[in-house]
């Protein structure tokens, strides 16, 4: 058992990861206009009526700038196939969408194509949280597609598959 004071921060990020997630990347505009995406499994809905889904980013992030100025982003949840867009959007590399497929949303936002879904977001509330910030945002258009999720526990990626509950 590990108290607080007490825990090192690598076994409470164990810890965390055994809660299963999806995995999405976070898409925005610069304002010098460039494309910003972020790699995150922090999605999360929050609200039904109105619609609003959180996300939350860590405060060293150079992205951080793009998403505050920008007050929008889109959420990407990525497909089953996608593992290699959430391995590149968690890369410090300079042009993450060089190679990328994607279409412009509202503002020009990237919606990145094949995701099984996507959320296009106003920014509602940005919240300080310790070593990160929270973005709550509005969802003010959505898509969705059947394909499989990309799961992600323990670290490592995975897939979900139905179980037969009697
Ligand atoms: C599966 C997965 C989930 C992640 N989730 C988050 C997250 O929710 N928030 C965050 O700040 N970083 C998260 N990261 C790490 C960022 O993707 C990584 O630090 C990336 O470099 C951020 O882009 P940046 O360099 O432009 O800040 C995650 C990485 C992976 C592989």
């Amino acid at each position: 058992m590990n108290t607080k004071n007490q825990f090192l921060t690598t076994d409470l990020r164990k810890a965390l990861g055994n809660f299963a997630t999806g995995v999405t990347v976070v898409t925005t505009v610069s304002k010098e206009g460039q494309l910003v995406g972020v790699t995150a499994n922090s999605f999360s809905s929050v609200s039904l009526e109105p619609p609003i889904v959180l996300w939350s980013l860590k405060k060293t992030s150079p992205s951080l700038d793009a998403f505050d100025h920008c007050g929008r982003f889109v959420i990407n949840v990525l497909a089953l196939t996608q593992t290699d867009l959430s391995k590149r959007f968690a890369s410090p590399i300079p042009d993450k969408f060089s190679t990328v497929a994607y279409s412009e949303g509202i503002a020009g936002l990237p919606l990145i194509d094949n995701c099984v879904a996507s959320f296009q977001c106003k920014t509602h509330q940005r919240i300080e949280a310790g070593d990160h910030i929270l973005y709550l945002g509005e969802v003010q258009a959505f898509d969705h597609q059947d394909h499989p999720t990309l799961m992600f526990c323990k670290g490592k990626y995975m897939q979900g598959s139905e179980l037969a509950v009697a």
